[in-house]
């Protein structure tokens, strides 16, 4: 649902901050126009200057705002205040403020701390969001709704101790149901009555029930999702237009999966700790841009906030190094947003925020480089124009499920240090091989639709959810190629385990195995995966690093294509391939080292064909492809490494903002970024 047909740019500002300064909002009109930009996302935080008292709206100077933007050529996406409350609010009617896993009710205080129950605050939220929809919501200026901010958090007050247990009862009818589910028998924890249900509060003693706090996450998710929607439909009374919320990549609070369909379109905020020694962050700032695109593979998103130059929050607020923000600029672009929004547009003089980048400093002009890095970025963008609401073709899907992730850092078992179980780490060390072959990748949950890939990467899907085994089997049988790996199809969606042959469901037929039991290694413990010399793969080497995690499993009809090299499952398969139906699908049973991974998913990679282009890329440059409507290419190279490289193309193209002819070499400076076409 797209109101936009320019690539944004622009980002949060808050003018309510300067409502004394009319020079300082009538400079920024002009500011504004010299940095390119041509969108801000406004009120995010101004309820108390919409709503001063208790009923009494005052909207007059927002009026003022957006229509001096809008004869600007500047469109406003207009949010719901709802991520702060005035203080008469929390004074009146505490109810509205968050009580903790201690039971302590929040005074007044920051943000993002009201209860998301709250019959008063859902009341207060629809009169104001109805008092803006009515007022801005057919304005021509107005593009889009940015309802709240960054939901997230919890609350357990005894509204939503009340709200929890009313989920449960509508989840499992009975008791005895819920008893089932939750094997409650175990440490004679049994619910005789819904009431003796609570949220799993801060508790003394050990944590019985795993399913109570997989239950909690998925209400307090729907809990949110619900509250959205109540803003949405307030927003509705009056307008039509296309509502967003800023999500938070890969944010383990909320299962993103279930604002699929009140978002009319995906956003995120992205502040990725660039220059901080971590030679997976381009790769896995990649890897958000995917998963958050994965939510609406279809659709482009946009990428509502990044900083135009330091992250104040951050441990080291180190700066862009130059190239590096047109860089970052452009690979959200790549990965699909059409627009390039900062947080924030101005540096507020006080609070916490003051030394966050801005597009415009404390000195208020435009003699910065943070604000010529910005400018150049509009100059792109204008010349890119092309690009909006092309389309992000991927035939790779990552699967990432925060379901399951939940579930696995809540199990006890395997390793309980450090990283917990590692899910991240594998589903990034999955990722990361793609990102190197220059492969277009959504990074998916087990609600996706697998039939529209030909490759999907599913690691450690510990929890089956409902549906994904008979999803994956026929995605298999169909033709498709599947990469499963060790604690997979262990528990169902209640976290229960499955009885006789894992993975359950039906996927050890899919795979051609039964796993039996796993091994947990200290940090120090090595095996190995080596590779037999027969299976047909081109590996570089016999022979890779096996760490962390060795799942022994016995073979029924998959073929084995590698060993474990030690201990006493040495010569047990530790990589394998079973062909079922039309298609294959591989196990790779051990947790091994990244140039593993690099050449094994490099090489089906290159075999079925998934590259952007035909290319190899150097270290450090990573390669996407959008496509426009008439089925025009743009391949946007991207090198992330701090020296030139160079990429030889393997046809000629041209440069999508010159027109300018390219063949043979193609050079990238540090941090440069290029956009070519097909000719
Ligand atoms: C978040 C918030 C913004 C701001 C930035 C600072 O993304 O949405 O309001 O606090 O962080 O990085
Ligand atoms: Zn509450």
């Amino acid at each position: 649902m797209r109101t936009w047909n320019v690539l944004l740019h622009g980002g949060d500002y808050n003018p309510g901050q300067w409502l004394e300064s009319p020079e300082i909002l009538r400079e920024d009109v002009s500011l504004m126009k010299q940095a390119g930009c041509n969108a801000f996302s406004v009120g995010i935080f101004d309820w108390e200057r919409l709503e001063p008292e208790e009923g009494r709206y005052e909207l007059d100077w927002l009026a003022g705002i957006i229509d001096r933007l809008y004869e600007n050529g500047i469109y406003t996406i207009l949010a719901t205040p709802s991520g702060a409350r005035p203080g008469w609010m929390a004074e009146k009617y505490p109810e509205v403020m968050r009580v903790n896993e201690y039971g302590q009710r929040d005074r007044f205080s920051g943000r993002h701390n009201h209860c998301y129950t709250s019959p008063v605050y859902r009341e207060k939220v629809r009169m104001m969001n109805r008092a803006l929809s009515e007022r801005f919501g057919r304005h021509p200026g107005v593009l889009l709704w940015h309802i709240s901010n960054e939901y997230g958090g919890e609350c357990h007050c005894e509204l939503c101790q009340a709200a929890f247990r009313a989920w449960l009862r509508a989840r499992y009818g009975t008791l005895e149901n819920l008893n089932r589910a939750y094997w409650s028998s175990f440490w004679s924890h049994s619910y005789a009555s819904w009431d003796q249900i609570t949220s799993p509060l801060a508790r003394v003693g050990e944590t019985a029930h795993h399913t109570l706090v997989l239950d909690w996450k998925r209400f307090v998710t729907d809990q949110t999702a619900d509250f959205m929607r109540a803003e949405k439909e307030a927003i509705r009374a009056f307008s039509d237009l296309p509502v967003t919320t800023n999500m938070m990549g890969f944010y383990d609070g909320l299962n993103y999966g279930k604002f699929r369909d009140v978002c009319d379109v995906i956003s995120w905020d992205n502040y990725p700790h660039w220059h901080n020694g971590d030679e997976a962050l381009p790769a896995r700032t990649a890897m958000t841009h995917d998963m958050m695109r994965g939510l609406k593979p279809d659709e482009p998103f946009l990428m509502m906030e990044s900083s135009p130059s330091a992250t104040n929050w951050v441990d080291v607020a180190k700066l862009r190094r130059p190239g590096m923000h047109m860089l970052a600029s452009l690979q959200a672009v790549a990965h699909g947003s059409d627009s390039v929004l900062y947080f924030q547009w101005r540096k507020g003089r006080g609070g916490c925020e003051k030394f966050h980048g801005a597009v415009v400093g404390h000195d208020g002009t435009a003699n910065t480089r943070v604000f010529r890095d910005v400018a150049a970025v509009g100059e792109r963008l204008k010349a890119l124009q092309g690009l909006v609401g092309s389309a992000f073709p991927a035939r790779v899907a990552v699967v990432h499920d925060m379901e399951n992730r939940w579930a696995l850092e809540e199990m006890k078992g395997l390793r309980n240090i450090q990283h917990q179980k590692g899910y991240m780490e594998d589903v990034l060390a999955m990722y990361r091989p793609f990102f190197r072959a220059g492969v277009n990748v959504d990074v998916v949950d087990m609600e996706a639709d697998f039939s529209r890939y030909s490759l999907v990467v599913a690691p450690m899907l510990y929890m089956l959810r409902a549906g994904a085994a008979e999803k994956l089997a026929r995605f298999v049988e169909q033709g498709g190629t599947l990469v499963g790996t060790g604690w997979t199809g262990i528990v169902d969606e209640n976290d229960l385990c499955f009885l006789g042959s894992v993975p359950g469901q039906g996927l050890d037929t899919v795979f051609g195995l039964t796993e039996t039991e796993i091994d947990a290694l200290y940090d120090g413990d090595r095996n190995s995966l080596s590779l037999t010399p027969e299976n047909g793969l081109p590996f570089l080497r016999r022979s890779y690093e096996v760490r962390e995690l060795c799942q022994l499993v016995e073979t029924t009809t998959a073929r084995t294509l590698g060993v474990y090299g030690s201990d006493f499952y040495a010569g047990t398969p530790a990589l394998t391939v079973n062909t079922y139906g039309r298609g294959r699908a591989y196990f790779l049973a051990c947790r091994t080292e990244q140039p593993f991974l690099d050449q094994f998913l490099g090489y089906l990679s290159r075999t079925l064909g998934l590259r952007c282009l035909d290319v190899d890329l150097p270290e450090g440059v990573s390669l996407n492809e959008r496509r426009d409507a008439d089925g025009r290419a743009y391949y946007f190279f991207q090198n992330f490494s701090d020296h030139p490289a160079e990429v030889t193309l393997p046809a000629p193209l041209s440069e999508a903002e010159t027109g300018q002819p390219c063949e043979g070499a193609l050079h990238l400076p540090a941090y440069g970024v290029k956009v070519l076409t097909e000719r």
